[in-house]
């Protein structure tokens, strides 16, 4: 019950927008003198897909680390679902696979997972428990012994642990690791489920191709910066359209022109998409360009890769600073 003469805080408190997931600002760790983490901030909104990618040693798991207040930073501050990291009950609400874990290799996976469950206070159903190892693919291992598994087969239940406790925010450090294509198949279902549902996901990983398809913005880290961030779309630039053209006349170059830059070598036109293009404008094109007789022999889609990107990105940055 709120007071009445206390209403219209209350009511404003209530109209704020919810908390973001992950807020951090100013992060800083030091090692041996040297930063691992210098001066990282970023957000993750609910039910957002964040990842956060760099090279080896970019401090990617320090990050996360200081999220979760496993570490502790030199300087800034971080927070969780709306509480300070580190805080039990926002921790409590945070669903997290570490990049390295050992589970006790006696227990089976239906008992690591009953486990964690009674350490976050839960109680499940041996249904849902069940349910729990099948979706990560161990339906048919419940009953066997973690000390047997293979790492891609811990991978995955450490992945079952850290979504027992249905979290509101789930961070995984390098979740494909150890897994086979199919097993990756299997975590970007899952992240897109969780997308779905309206769980926020940070996912730090130096495998690009699985970023790429689940991710709606990423955080680039190198040496301990953030060398850039954006949504895909951001940082990928514009979509281009190749074409293979003959017999074009100069209503057809005016035609083509009317779509976006063009650059021509020989018979290959490049056409900057627009980024509202809302898919219509390449048939479109297409179309009139036969209709004024032009010869069309290929219309290729082209985009640069994120992989593309982020090197030219840590290569400047080789370049640059230092
Ligand atoms: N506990 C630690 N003691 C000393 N150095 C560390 C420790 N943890 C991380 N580092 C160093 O900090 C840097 C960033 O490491 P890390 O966050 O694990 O990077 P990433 O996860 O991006 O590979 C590396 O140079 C690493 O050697
Ligand atoms: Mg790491």
């Amino acid at each position: 019950m709120v007071a009445d003469h206390l209403r219209p805080a209350a009511d404003l408190v209530a109209a704020l927008p919810p908390s973001p997931a992950v807020w951090c600002t100013g992060l800083r760790k030091r090692y041996r003198g040297r930063h691992a983490v210098d001066d990282v901030s970023f957000q993750v909104g609910r039910g957002e897909v964040v990842g956060l990618l760099g090279p080896n040693g970019a401090g990617k798991t320090t990050v996360i680390k200081m999220l979760l207040g496993l570490v502790h930073p030199d300087s800034g501050e971080a927070m969780l679902l709306g509480g300070r990291s580190g805080d039990p009950a926002a921790r409590a609400r945070v669903g997290y696979l570490p990049e390295l874990f050992r589970y006790q290799p006696w227990l089976t996976a239906y008992e690591v997972l009953t486990l964690h469950m009674r350490l976050a206070g839960i109680s499940l159903t041996e249904r849902d428990r069940r349910d729990g190892l099948a979706r990560v693919g161990l339906g048919e291992r419940a009953g066997d012994r973690v000390g047997g598994f293979s790492k891609g087969m811990q991978q995955r239940l450490g992945l079952a642990v850290a979504l027992v406790a249905a979290p509101e925010l789930v961070v995984l450090d390098e979740p494909t690791s150890a897994l086979d294509p199919v097993g990756r198949a299997d975590v970007r279902d899952i992240v897109l489920s969780l997308k779905e549902r309206g769980v926020a996901v940070l996912l730090n990983s130096h495998l690009i191709g699985e970023v790429e398809r689940v991710c709606d913005r990423v955080v680039i880290l190198d040496r301990g910066r953030v060398a850039a961030s954006g949504s895909l779309a951001e940082l990928l630039g514009q979509r281009e359209l190749r074409l293979h053209l003959t017999g074009l006349t100069p209503p057809a170059e005016s035609r083509l022109a009317e779509t976006g830059v063009v650059e021509r070598e020989g018979d290959w036109f490049t056409v900057a998409l627009p980024a509202d293009d809302d898919g219509v404008l390449v048939p479109d094109l297409v179309r009139d360009l036969a209709a004024l007789d032009v010869r069309v022999h290929a219309v290729e889609p082209a985009r640069i890769s994120l992989e593309a990107r982020l090197l030219g990105i840590l290569r400047a940055g080789e370049g640059g600073a230092q």
